[in-house]
C-alpha cells in the first residue's frame, strides 16, 4: 500500500525531463497532430486528450493510482466526494432507476438521493445497513445500485460487505460503498465484493484540507451483461456516441466509467481541476503512514472519552458494547480510522459549551484533514435531514463528531478534557411532557 501510494501511475522516465513527481498541466485544451486524429479521438477510435473537461494528463496520473490501491480496473477523478457520488449512482440508475441505501450516511448523500435525485426519476430506499433482510425485501426489479458507507460518517459504525454484496449480487444488484472514511490504506471495499467505490477524496487522500475531490472507481466485479435490459445505456449502442459501453470490458476497461466519462462528467462539467489532483497526489503518498497513526490515536481518546461521566456513549467500534467489534477485528486490522462520535449527557447545551471551550480541535465541517476537526451534526452535516433520518444517522441533539489529526495524542486529550468540564456544567432544560 505505502510503496503504491507513492509509485503508482507514474513512471519518471516516461517524462520528457524526468520529473520525479507528476507535472501539473493546466492545460484546457490539446492540439491534435491532425483532422484525422482529432475526428479519431471524438469517434472514440483513439485515446488521448483533447478538452481538460473530460480528461486531463495530470488527473489521470490520480486515475490510475487509485485505480491501484483498490485494486480496480479503472477509474474517474472528479471535482467533490458529492460529484462522484452523484455521478456513479447517474451511471448506474438514471434514469429512473430504483436504489437501496444504507440508512446511515453523510447527511449530504441522504439529501441527494432523498431530493435532488428524487428530482430526477430515481427513487431511493433506505434501509438499516445492519438489517440484511431489509436489504433483500427492498431490492426490486429496477433495483439499480445498493449504496453504503464502509465506515459510517459520524458513528463509525462497520457493515458487513461480504455479506451485504452476496444478497444484493442474488439480486443482480452492484453494490457501491462510499469508502472516504476507510480509505485503501485500511478497506479494500473491492476485496470484500463492492463493484464500485466513491470517495470524497477532499478528506483523507488529500489528507491537509486543501483540496476538494472526488473519485469513482470501478472493482472489475460488475457486467451489465448478466443483465441487460436493466442497463440498456450500457448494453445497447449508445445513439449520441456510436458505442456499446459494455464492450469495454472485452478491453479490460470499465464500460460504466467510460459512460459515466463522456456523458455525465462531460455534461454535468464535473472534472476535477489539475492543481486539485496534483495535491491528492502528494496527500496520498503519506496515507498509509496518517491512518495508522490517526487509527489508534483515535482508538485511545475513543476509550477515555467512554470512560468520562460527562460522555453518555461514544460510537466507535473499540468502545465496548458495539454490536460491530467482530467486523472490527475481521476486516479493519490496522484500524478504522479517524472519525467517532461522541454523546453528550447534557444534550445541546452541552454539545454547544464543548464545542466553544475546545482550543486546540477547530470548529469546522471537514474531516480527514491533518488538523483536528469537531463539529455538531444536528445543526450542520445532518441539520437538513428530518428527525427520523438524524436518528438512524445516530444523530442526536447532544451528538458531536469528531475528526481526530496528527497533534500529538496528549495535547489533543488535555484539551478534550478541559472542554468536557466546561461541558459538564450545562445542561439542557428538560422538555414538558
Ligand atoms: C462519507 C462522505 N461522503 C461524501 C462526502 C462528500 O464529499 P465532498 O465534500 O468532497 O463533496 C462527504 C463529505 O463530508 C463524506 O463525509
Amino acid at each position: 500500500m505505502s510503496t503504491a501510494g507513492i509509485h503508482a501511475g507514474w513512471d519518471a522516465a516516461e517524462e520528457r525531463h524526468r520529473a520525479l513527481t507528476p507535472p501539473l498541466h493546466t492545460a484546457s485544451a490539446y492540439a491534435q497532430p491532425s483532422h484525422a486524429a482529432m475526428r479519431a479521438l471524438f469517434a472514440r477510435r483513439a485515446e488521448g486528450f483533447a478538452y481538460s473537461r473530460s480528461g486531463n494528463p495530470t488527473t489521470a496520473v490520480l486515475e490510475q493510482r487509485i485505480t491501484a490501491l483498490e485494486g480496480g480496473i479503472a477509474a474517474i477523478a472528479v471535482a467533490s466526494g458529492q460529484a462522484a457520488t452523484t455521478i456513479a449512482l447517474c451511471a448506474l440508475a438514471a434514469p429512473g432507476g430504483h436504489v437501496v441505501a444504507s440508512s446511515r450516511l453523510y447527511g449530504g448523500t441522504i439529501e441527494l438521493l432523498d431530493d435532488t435525485l428524487a428530482d430526477f426519476g430515481v427513487t431511493c430506499t433506505f434501509v438499516d445497513p445492519w438489517d440484511l433482510d431489509a436489504w433483500e425485501a427492498a431490492f426490486t426489479g429496477s433495483t439499480r445500485a445498493a449504496l453504503v458507507e464502509s465506515i459510517a460518517n459520524p458513528g463509525a459504525q462497520l457493515v458487513d460487505l461480504p455479506a451485504l454484496s452476496a444478497r444484493a449480487h442474488a439480486r443482480g444488484v452492484p453494490v457501491v460503498v462510499d469508502s472516504t472514511l476507510a480509505t485503501p490504506a485500511l478497506y479494500r471495499p473491492g476485496d470484500h465484493g463492492a463493484d464500485v467505490v466513491v470517495h470524497s477524496a477532499t478528506k483523507y487522500l488529500c489528507g491537509h484540507g486543501t483540496a476538494m475531490a472526488g473519485l469513482i472507481v470501478d472493482t472489475g466485479r460488475f457486467d451489465p451483461r448478466r443483465c441487460p435490459a436493466r442497463w440498456p445505456r450500457l448494453t445497447t449502442p449508445s445513439r449520441r456516441f456510436g458505442v456499446t459501453f459494455a464492450h469495454e470490458y472485452d478491453r479490460g476497461g470499465s464500460g460504466m466509467l467510460a459512460h459515466a466519462r463522456a456523458q455525465y462528467v462531460t455534461d454535468f462539467g464535473t472534472a476535477l481541476p489539475a492543481a486539485s489532483a496534483q495535491q491528492i497526489l502528494v496527500g496520498i503518498e503519506t496515507l498509509d503512514l496518517r491512518m495508522r497513526r490517526i487509527s489508534a490515536d483515535a482508538r485511545t481518546l475513543a476509550l477515555r472519552l467512554a470512560d468520562r461521566p460527562e460522555v453518555r456513549r461514544v460510537e466507535h467500534p473499540a468502545v465496548p458494547g458495539r454490536p460491530d467489534a467482530h467486523l472490527a477485528a475481521r476486516d479493519f486490522p490496522h484500524g478504522t480510522a479517524g472519525v467517532f462520535s461522541l454523546d453528550l449527557a447534557g444534550g445541546e447545551a452541552a454539545a454547544e459549551a464543548f464545542c466553544d471551550a475546545l482550543q486546540l480541535w477547530s470548529l469546522a465541517v471537514n474531516i480527514g484533514d491533518a488538523r483536528s476537526l469537531v463539529c455538531h451534526p444536528a445543526t450542520t452535516t445532518h441539520s437538513h435531514l428530518t428527525e427520523t433520518q438524524r436518528a438512524h444517522c445516530g444523530v442526536g441533539p447532544g451528538t458531536v463528531r469528531l475528526s481526530v489529526g496528527l497533534e500529538d495524542l496528549e495535547d489533543l486529550w488535555a484539551d478534550l478534557a478541559q472542554a468536557l468540564a466546561v461541558a459538564a456544567s450545562r445542561q439542557e432544560p428538560a422538555r414538558a411532557a
